[in-house]
């Protein structure tokens, strides 16, 4: 997830892209980069400076003030390529002539550079979004205009992408398009503008145009013209917006746990993007690990904290049931403590959001020390975690900036998943079918997701109900145990209120003793292997007198007949039903937090990254 911003027309054109980035800086800040384009020639300067690379680039730009009154502007969160000034947009064709900010992924970037490669070009970053730069600029060598060449490029490209193109043979002229990724363009008299957001541009212009996928729209001072992908002229509705900007900020949201939530189907989406290849095998391409090291493997060893715990609570089902090899997953704090047997048959996976947690990353290197394989699950390029591990599999789930973590919980499922599956190919534990079978499931989430987001008011009104509660249970079995922990842990982390998470089975060696009436048992009863013993275990608190809430899914009329109260989520096959069956305890939280008047983007006490053990 990045951010970019354009305008043409305006005297203030870099202060107007600066302000920009400043706002869509939640989408990424590991570098930033401006270019203002002139018959002279492109301006760029680019900064890699983490969270300050904005503020960064405004010192170091006050000289391009005035230079002209178009360019382009991009914010980075990395996905290809080390956050690095030279990876940073905007991109240069060979010639500098052209230049483009790119948001999303680029599937087939690798073939299309060794072809541009091939003859003669010169890729001067490692990221995917160069080799755009590079084929409009042989379709401007083979005579085409600035939007033919985009329109042409598109054709050769396969993925995600918000692009803003630039060339100084026309510098009035912004050609901006989208596939997947989002885009914006927005309009005055004299100026129009693009971005990847709203917030971007509304202190400029309330009257915006969101683009639809393969669209190009044709910006120049004062007017826009959309055409579609084979160039006839599309309708575009012009939307007067009247959000204040602090909301803007948040995508509308009120605060960014509710606004990260809704990012969960694009995060798992992009997250498996580009993940299967062409010959039906999953392609993890940073994960340096070869077939034969992966055939040698003897036990895999998950270390994490918190909710990065969870996600690596749920892989050892799928590591185990796929690819048939023994997982252990230990909380980072404990792992070197307990002196660990490790040789070079073992895989090590840290497993962090922020690739920085201290506990995580010195199991990481105490794993590696003793002649363990070290690899990071990791949301952040280049974090230590992802510097010193032998390879690395990015989570693709953009910045998250709510302590609680969401989204990219979600998103480490599926890459762990997907690790899990290529491990089972190579190991010969599945077929391509089968494999096949359980990846269109994962792809599949993205939409099951949507839904059961859409459902947040069911869960909300049931959250109302149980306002006044003050000690909950959260059950599981199977894959829905960790998926209960994750709930417990939402909930005390945002609501304060004690929470607590079991498997389904252990209430009789203690729990029950605890369950009252007033307590609140919500229970994880999706379509697993132990549906029907959860439910058994279920009427045992019920009839303790607990409150009991399921989460079921769709038509399981038997499960409701239990409950006191329902979360419905769509069905999934088993091993992929934790990360749609966390969605409606995440929104439990969410409601009684903010019912309660709390804060959840800032809980007491916690902290996004903990980086002392
Ligand atoms: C902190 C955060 C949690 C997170 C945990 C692990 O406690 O508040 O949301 O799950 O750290 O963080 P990591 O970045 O290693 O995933």
């Amino acid at each position: 997830m990045c951010g970019i911003i354009g305008v043409t027309g305006a005297a203030d054109a870099l202060d107007i892209l600066l302000d920009g980035l400043e706002r869509l800086e939640y989408r990424g800040y590991d570098s930033a980069g401006v270019a203002l384009v002139s018959p002279a020639g492109v301006d760029r300067v680019r900064i890699a400076d983490g969270t300050h690379s904005v503020a960064s680039l405004r010192g170091a730009t006050e000289v391009l003030n005035g230079r002209s009154r178009s360019g382009v502007g991009h914010t980075r969160w990395a996905t290809h390529g080390h956050p690095t000034e030279h990876n940073a947009h905007p991109h240069l064709d060979c010639s500098g002539r052209v230049a483009l900010v790119h948001n999303g992924i680029i599937e087939n970037h690798a073939e299309l550079a060794s072809r541009l490669t091939a003859t003669g070009h010169i890729l001067a970053s490692d990221t995917d979004t160069e080799v755009l730069a590079h084929l409009i600029e042989e379709g401007l060598a083979a005579g085409d205009d600035l939007i033919a060449a985009v329109r042409s490029t598109l054709v050769e490209v396969r993925g995600a992408f918000a692009l803003g193109v630039m060339s100084v043979d026309d510098p009035d002229l912004i050609v901006a398009t989208r596939r997947i990724s989002p885009l914006i363009v927005g309009l005055t008299d004299t100026a129009s503008y693009l971005a990847s957001d709203i917030p971007a541009l509304l202190d400029r212009t309330r009257d915006l145009i969101a683009l639809e996928d393969d669209q190009i729209a044709e910006l120049r001072p004062g007017s826009v013209m959309v055409t579609d992908a084979q160039g006839a002229p599309a309708t575009a509705t012009v939307l007067r917006i009247d959000w204040d900007i602090d909301a803007a900020q948040k995508g509308g949201f009120k605060d960014f746990m509710s606004k990260e939530m809704a990012d969960q189907p694009a995060a798992v989406r992009d997250t498996l993007r580009g993940r299967m290849g062409d010959d039906g095998m999953i392609a993890l391409d940073q994960l340096d690990l070869s077939d034969d090291d992966l055939r040698l493997l003897t036990k895999v060893i998950v270390v994490a904290c918190g909710s990065s715990f969870h996600a690596g609570l749920v892989a050892k089902y799928a590591f185990e049931r796929w690819a048939r090899i023994p997982v252990e997953v230990d909380i980072a704090s404990e792992f070197r403590y307990r002196d660990p047997v490790l040789d070079a048959t073992a895989l090590v996976i840290g497993v962090s959001q922020s690739g920085e947690t201290v506990d995580t990353l010195q199991a990481m290197r105490h794993a590696r020390d003793d002649g363990a394989r070290v690899v990071v699950v990791s949301n952040v390029v280049d974090s230590s975690m992802a510097r010193e591990a032998d390879g690395v599999l990015y989570t693709r789930a953009g910045p998250e900036i709510g302590v609680a973590a969401t989204k990219t919980v979600l998103a480490q499922i599926a890459a762990l998943e997907l690790l899990a599956l290529r491990l089972a190919q190579v190991r010969g534990e599945m077929t391509g079918e089968q494999v096949a079978v359980e990846f269109a499931e994962l792809i599949r989430l993205e939409s099951v997701l949507a839904e059961t987001l859409g459902r947040a008011g069911d869960v909300a009104a049931v959250a109302a109900q149980l306002a006044h509660a003050t000690d909950f249970f959260f059950l599981g079995r199977h894959a829905g145990f960790p998926t209960a922990l994750e709930g417990a842990l939402k909930l005390k982390e945002i609501s304060y209120l004690h929470a607590e998470g079991y498997p389904g089975g252990e209430l009789k060696h203690g729990p029950l003793a605890v369950i009252e009436p007033g307590c609140v048992v919500v229970a994880v009863a999706t379509g697993g292997p132990l549906r029907e013993k959860m439910l058994s275990n279920v009427s045992e608190v019920k009839s303790r007198g607990a409150t009991v809430v399921l989460v079921l899914e769709d038509g399981d009329d038997e499960g409701a007949a239990v409950a006191d109260y329902t979360f419905w989520v769509p069905a999934s096959r088993d091993l992929q039903s934790p990360i749609k069956d966390i969605v409606p305890l995440q929104q439990f939280a969410y409601a009684l937090a903010v019912g309660r008047g709390l804060d959840v983007d800032r809980p007491r006490n916690l902290a996004k990254t903990v980086t002392v053990e």
